[in-house]
């Protein structure tokens, strides 16, 4: 990977109409798997490409707050799995993410990955510091969703609040949000027509706000 790519800095680093689909359950085939799918399927109906990734499949750690990329602005501490995701994080104009809830909160897998966009931040001196988002002003857009077993809004806790903040303070727009209650079984969402439904239809309205 060229670090120019990487830097997101210059004509060359402007993202394109391309969808990144992100998925931070560690069950393999599980809910948020087929909903990430689903999602992507709503994307290709525009006619926009994607990739869908699956975060346990990647070894990386969490950001462990070294600040080289306050020098560099890519993350030179980590040399990890997210090497491989952020050349695809960067290009795509378009991002999904979609977390299963849990104890109240998105997982692991997904507070790290998300952890580690911090690199995309620029900081000035005073304390504490002035932020802003390199990433802001492309264009980048977003859809998320959430899924638990329990039946109840309070039993999700700050899943969607935990993926939308970080987003937003990023730069992206969220375009919609799909919470999804009282699924436990692998797989189970796929016998709910209206949220798979609702799951398409949200793919297909990013790609076409990607596309206006
Ligand atoms: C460690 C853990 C914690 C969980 N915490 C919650 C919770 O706080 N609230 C809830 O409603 N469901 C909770 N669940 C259930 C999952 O959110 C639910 O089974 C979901 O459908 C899993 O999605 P997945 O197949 O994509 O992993 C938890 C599951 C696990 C494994």
């Amino acid at each position: 990977m060229s670090e120019t790519v990487f830097r997101n800095r210059g004509h060359a680093d402007i993202p394109h109409a391309f969808v990144l689909g992100v998925a931070g359950s560690p069950r393999k085939g599980g809910n948020s798997d087929v909903l990430v799918r689903q999602i992507l399927k709503g994307v290709a109906d525009c006619g926009v490409r994607s990739r869908g990734v699956q975060l346990r499949d990647y070894q990386y750690q969490g950001c462990i707050g070294c600040e080289k990329c306050r020098k560099t602005g890519v993350c030179k501490g980590l040399k990890d799995g997210m090497t491989l995701i952020y050349p695809d994080f960067l290009a795509a104009q378009g991002l999904v993410l979609v977390s299963p809830t849990h104890t109240y909160n998105i997982t692991a897998w997904m507070k790290a990955f998300i952890d580690r966009l911090y690199c995309f931040y620029d900081f000035n001196d005073h304390r504490p510091r002035g932020w802003s988002s390199r990433l802001a002003g492309q264009g980048r857009k977003a859809v998320l969703a959430a899924i638990c077993e329990q039946p109840d809004a309070a039993d999700m806790g700050f899943t969607l609040e935990a993926l939308r903040y970080p987003l937003e303070a990023l730069g992206y727009q969220i375009i919609a949000e799909l919470p999804v209650f009282g699924v436990f079984d692998r797989a189970k969402v796929k016998t709910q027509e209206a949220v798979m439904q609702q799951a398409r239809q949200m793919g297909r309205a990013l790609a076409q706000a990607l596309s206006a």
